[in-house]
């Protein structure tokens, strides 16, 4: 069983992003758990003085969650060209630790657009030794969507069979490793 980490970007009620990634962790195929990072919004502000013996219960919490993973997901939105703070955040509390290196990670869309935080989070996380799988992207267009809207495109067979074989062909890209 590969045990797959998936983390938000966004930390809105309502999230498009929050929303697929629930949807992967309902449709794992076989062989796949996948487990929600649900710590985003508790991370202290990474400050490299509290690295070492100080490093925060939460920041332990997350580098505990990388280091278990298999491989790790991620889906976040663009704020202002960029990848929002949050995640960047989170990002930063693992730079100088091992749980990223060699990880393999995928990223995973939830909006046509963010062209600017896809290429500079992928830059981050290939920065970070991350071993980021670009074979396949998955993108469900869920920009601007309310819940009911979101529920139902995440629901349809097309949908379901698309984040199927996206986790499928991560699986055997973390396997064949
Ligand atoms: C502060 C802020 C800045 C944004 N800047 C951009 C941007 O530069 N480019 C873009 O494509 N979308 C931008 N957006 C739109 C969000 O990326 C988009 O609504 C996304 O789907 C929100 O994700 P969520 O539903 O998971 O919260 C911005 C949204 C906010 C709140």
């Amino acid at each position: 069983m590969l045990n797959l980490l998936a983390i938000s970007g966004s930390l809105r009620a309502a999230s498009t992003n929050s929303a697929l990634v629930a949807a992967l962790a309902r449709n794992a195929p076989e062989g796949c758990r996948v487990t929600v990072y649900d710590g985003l919004g508790l991370l202290p502000i990474f400050n490299p003085d509290d690295e070492g013996e100080r490093t925060p219960r939460e920041a332990f919490d997350l580098i505990d969650a990388v280091t278990s993973a298999d491989g790790v997901i991620i889906s976040c939105p663009e704020y202002a060209h960029g990848v929002p703070g949050g995640l960047k955040n989170a990002l930063d509390w693992l730079v100088s630790r091992d749980a990223a290196i060699n990880k393999p990670a995928m990223l995973v869309h939830a909006s046509p657009r963010s062209a600017y935080a896809r290429a500079a989070l992928a830059e981050i996380m290939r920065t970070m030794s991350f071993a980021l799988f670009e074979e396949t992207a998955l993108e469900i267009a869920l920009l601007g969507k309310k819940p009911p809207e979101m529920e139902s495109i995440l629901a349809e067979p097309v949908t379901v069979l698309a984040m199927r074989d996206t986790l499928s062909a991560f699986a055997d890209f973390i396997r064949r490793r």
